[in-house]
C-alpha cells in the first residue's frame, strides 16, 4: 500500500454533548488513550497525509495529541458560522486526489477495515451497516440498487425512520468531489447545520458514481454517550487481551483483566484475574496474581501479589513481592517482599529481604527522599526508614527498628529499641479481678 495516494480528515470538532462531560468526546479515553489517539494511530498505517477538524476545546485536542505525533495538520472549523460534519471540511486542503474522511469518536476502526475504501474505484465510497434499530443514525435511501439520498434521523419522515440501512459516517471522496460540493452545502434542515451526507444527494443528481459498502458495525461504532464508551471498552480489552494471549501470555478469567494500550508482554507471563496493569509497563517471564495493579512500570522474572500495587517508574527483577505491598519508583533486583510494606523512592539490590509492616518513610511534609539498601540484608519487620537512608550490603536490622537520616555501615546490626518491662499483674490492678 502506499501512503502517499491517500489524504486522511478526521472530524474531531464537535462538542460530543451527549457524553454530559465538560471534556471534549474525542479525548475521553479507551484502554488508556484518547479516542482520537487510537483513529490517529490507525490513520496512519494508511496515509502520510493526516488532517484533523478541531473546534471545541480546540486547545486541549492539540495538545493532548502533539504528545504523541507530530506530524498532524490541524484544521479549525468555524463552528458559530458553519456547524456540522460538512461545515468541518470547509477549511481542509487535502494532498492527494483520494480524501478518506473518518470521524473521531470512532475508535475501534481497524486499518484493515478501511482497505475496502482504498480498492474501490468510485467518486464517493460510503459506509453503511444494517441495523435492526438503526435509532440516532442517518437512513440510507436507496432506490434499485442506487444510493439517492442520507436522510438524518431528525429530519426523516415516518416511512424514511422505518429504513434500517444506516450511515455510518465514514466516506471516501474523490478531490473535486470535496472542492465542488461542500461550498454548495447549505443549513436548511432541523439542526440547522451543514450536513456532509448532504453531498451523496447533491452528487447522485450530477450522476456521479456512488459506492456503498457494507462495513463491519463493530470496528464502526461511533462513541457518542457514556454507554457508547463502555461498550467500546469492552470490545477494545477483547482485542488487546486476545493478541497477547495468541503470543503466549496465560490470562485466568481475561475478562476480569484490564491491559492498556500501552503495555507490552515479553517471555512468558501469567495474569490472575483481577489485575490491573496501565501505561507503558513492561512485564516480562512474570506471574502478576489476582487484584494486583501496575502502573507505568517493568517487572522482569518476578512474582507480584495477590492485591500488590506496583506504582509508576518502578523496575522489579529477579523479586518476590507478596499481598498488600505498595512499591513506587523503586529498584528492587533480587528481592523478597512478602508482605505489607511501602517501598518509595527506594533502591534495594539482591538477597534482601524485606520483612512484614517495613515502611520507607520518604516524604516529610515538604520533599522526598531516597532509600538505598545493599546486598543480602535482613530487614527485620516493621522496620521504619525515614529518609534519606543508606543500608550497605551484609546489614541486619532488628524488627520494630527505626533509622533515621542515616547510613548503616557493612556488616553491622542496627536496632532501637527500648527495653521490655513487665509489671506483674498490672491489668487486674487497673481493671479490678
Ligand atoms: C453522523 C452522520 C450520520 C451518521 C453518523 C454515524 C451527519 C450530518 N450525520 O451523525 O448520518 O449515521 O454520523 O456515526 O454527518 N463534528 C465536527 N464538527 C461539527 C459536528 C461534528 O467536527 O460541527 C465531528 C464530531 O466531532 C464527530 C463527527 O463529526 O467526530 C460526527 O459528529 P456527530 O455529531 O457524532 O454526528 P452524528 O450525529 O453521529
Ligand atoms: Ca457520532
Amino acid at each position: 500500500m502506499d501512503k502517499n495516494n491517500i489524504s486522511i480528515v478526521i472530524l474531531a470538532a464537535g462538542k460530543g454533548s451527549r457524553m454530559k462531560s465538560t471534556k471534549a468526546k474525542v479525548l475521553h479515553p479507551i484502554s488508556g488513550k484518547e479516542m482520537l489517539y487510537h483513529i490517529i494511530k490507525t490513520s496512519k498505517e494508511i496515509s502520510n497525509d493526516i488532517s484533523v477538524v478541531v473546534a471545541h476545546q480546540k486547545d486541549d485536542v492539540i495538545k493532548a495529541m502533539q504528545k504523541y505525533f507530530d506530524d498532524i495538520n490541524f484544521i479549525t472549523q468555524d463552528a458559530d458560522n458553519f456547524p456540522g460534519t460538512g461545515g468541518a471540511m470547509k477549511n481542509i486542503s487535502p494532498k492527494n486526489e483520494k480524501v478518506l474522511v473518518l470521524n473521531g469518536d470512532m475508535p475501534l476502526i481497524t486499518p484493515d477495515a478501511l482497505k475496502g475504501f482504498l480498492d474501490i474505484d468510485s467518486d464517493i465510497i460510503m459506509s453503511i451497516f444494517e441495523l435492526d434499530n438503526p435509532n440516532g443514525y442517518g437512513r440510507v435511501i436507496i432506490e434499485n440498487n442506487q444510493v439517492l439520498s442520507i436522510v438524518e434521523q431528525k429530519d426523516a419522515s415516518e416511512d424514511e425512520l422505518k429504513v434500517k440501512t444506516v450511515n455510518a459516517g465514514i466516506y471516501a471522496f474523490s478531490k473535486n468531489v470535496i472542492d465542488k460540493y461542500i461550498p454548495l452545502l447549505s443549513n436548511e434542515n432541523a439542526q440547522k447545520e451543514y450536513y456532509l451526507t448532504d453531498v451523496i444527494s447533491m452528487a447522485k443528481k450530477d450522476g456521479l458514481k456512488i459506492t456503498p459498502l457494507l462495513v463491519d458495525e463493530e470496528k464502526f461504532k461511533g462513541v457518542n454517550s457514556k454507554k457508547d464508551l463502555s461498550d467500546a471498552e469492552v470490545i477494545m480489552q477483547d482485542k488487546i487481551k486476545t493478541n497477547w494471549m495468541d503470543k503466549g501470555v496465560t490470562m485466568q478469567l481475561p475478562s476480569t483483566i484490564y491491559i492498556e494500550d500501552g503495555v507490552k508482554f515479553e517471555g512468558e507471563c501469567i495474569v490472575e484475574n483481577g489485575c490491573k496493569i496501565t501505561g507503558d509497563s513492561i512485564i516480562k517471564d512474570s506471574h502478576i496474581k489476582s487484584g494486583t495493579i501496575i502502573e507505568d512500570s517493568h517487572i522482569i522474572n518476578s512474582d507480584i501479589g495477590p492485591l500488590a500495587h506496583i506504582r509508576p517508574a518502578s523496575i522489579i527483577e529477579d523479586t518476590h513481592i507478596g499481598n498488600f505491598v505498595e512499591v513506587k519508583k523503586s529498584h528492587l533486583k533480587g528481592v523478597k517482599a512478602g508482605h505489607l510494606s511501602y517501598l518509595g523512592d527506594a533502591s534495594i539490590d539482591e538477597g534482601t529481604n524485606v520483612g512484614a509492616g517495613t515502611i520507607t518513610c520518604n516524604y516529610d511534609g515538604k520533599n522526598k527522599y531516597k532509600t538505598i539498601i545493599g546486598k543480602n540484608v535482613f530487614i527485620g519487620s516493621d522496620t521504619q526508614l525515614v529518609a534519606p537512608v543508606t543500608v550497605e550490603d551484609d546489614v541486619m536490622i532488628a524488627a520494630g527498628t527505626t533509622l533515621t537520616s542515616t547510613t548503616v555501615k557493612k556488616g553491622s546490626l542496627a536496632l532501637t529499641r527500648v527495653k521490655l518491662r513487665i509489671v506483674k499483674d498490672f491489668y487486674y490492678k487497673f481493671f479490678g479481678k
